[in-house]
């Protein structure tokens, strides 16, 4: 097969990780006879830097017309002033809603042999498969905020129509039918307005249309907790944008690592955004230390949801637990032993593939 994909590297380790997901895609490319092509292109703070501006339309055009794109990170304290006319972070909401893509997925699997990664025990985490649908393109990220003529007044707006809820809900009780038929609707009820809608619309949905899956709503803060103590119980969890940024951070730490985590955003357009969960972790940026691996495994997320190449993802997936069951670790996850860099992490993986 042909598949162009774009890359947008972005700030910090951004780079660096992507470098590591070209790395893999070529490996698959040769081991499976695909031609695989690249062009990369600027977004975040270094598209600031290069055109004032943090998503330029050529990077968004080239977006449009790419079989997926590969994404890094955005950000970081060079463009953090909180009175600077634009930030890093505007250029990667605007792709989300450019593109349409309104369904995040973040899956969170621990790893056996990694279990000890864990900040948490064993016996808690042992074996958590948890699905993420995390609504991308709506809530208080995208309801506009309002300020005071003097200033000192500031209102950001949560903010979500019916059908913004209908259709994620929808997607994530998909998923569930495919998984343990199990879904779990995550708001703030007992507080919030757009939480009720949110949870009316989604006893709705489930009774209307998915009487077979199961359907169980938790407030926030409760969730926050039972991620912690009883992780297993969950297997496809839904949730609004702000929430969902929060959970999958608090999540990282099940499998013990946010450099772990890979994430496809998807909309109902061919074309799907492909990123680890983490930030650009500045701090460690240009050091060669970060860990590839929830780029590369975003890569895998690529290939069956853009590309519907089931067996190139599954054998970057069973590359990856390879790679940790003979003990090669990155800096985060190898506790007091020895670690590796980047390069050699990727390289690593693609050996396996
Ligand atoms: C994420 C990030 C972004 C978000 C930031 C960088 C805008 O934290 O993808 O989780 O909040 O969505
Ligand atoms: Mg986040």
């Amino acid at each position: 097969m042909k598949a162009h994909f774009v890359l947008l590297p972005g700030d910090g380790i951004g780079p660096e990780v992507v470098a590591e997901a070209t790395v893999i895609l070529n490996a698959v490319a040769r081991r499976f006879g695909h031609d695989f092509s690249y062009t990369e292109h600027l977004m975040g703070g270094c598209a600031i830097d290069a055109t004032g501006d943090p998503l330029p339309s050529a990077t968004l055009d080239a977006c449009r017309n790419a079989d997926a794109v590969i994404l890094g990170a955005v950000g970081g304290p060079r463009w953090s002033d909180p009175d600077a006319a634009t930030r890093p972070e505007v250029g990667l909401l605007g792709l989300r809603k450019a593109l349409g893509l309104y369904a995040n997925l973040r899956p969170v699997r621990t790893y056996d042999v990694l279990v000890d990664a864990s900040p948490l025990r064993r016996e808690i985490v042992d074996g958590t498969d948890i699905l993420f649908v995390r609504e991308l393109t709506g809530g208080i990220y995208f309801g506009g905020s309002t300020i005071s003529d003097d200033g000192r007044t500031v209102a950001d707006h949560m903010r979500y129509t019916v059908e913004e809820i209908e259709r994620i809900v929808r997607l994530a009780a998909q998923a569930a039918r495919g998984r343990s038929g199990r879904l779990t609707s995550v708001d703030k009820a007992n507080v919030l307005e757009v939480s009720r809608l949110w949870r009316r619309t989604t006893e709705r949905v489930m009774r209307d249309e998915f009487p077979d899956v199961g359907l169980e709503s938790i407030l926030v803060d409760a969730m926050a907790m039972h991620l912690l103590s009883r992780p297993r119980d969950f297997d496809v969890v839904v949730t609004g944008n702000l929430f969902g940024d929060i959970l999958t951070d608090e999540a990282s730490m099940l499998p013990g690592s946010l450099g772990l985590l890979p994430s496809a955003s998807l909309g109902d357009g061919a074309v799907g955004v492909y990123e680890p969960i983490h930030g650009s972790a500045p701090d460690i940026a240009g050091r060669g230390t970060a860990n590839p691996l929830g780029m590369i495994l975003s890569t895998a997320m690529a290939l069956q949801h853009s590309l519907g190449l089931e067996a190139e993802a599954a054998a970057i997936e069973a590359a990856v637990h390879q790679v940790l069951a003979n003990g090669v670790r990155t800096a985060d996850i190898a506790g007091s032993g020895t670690s590796v860099d980047t390069v050699a992490m990727g390289a690593a993986v693609a050996a396996a593939i």
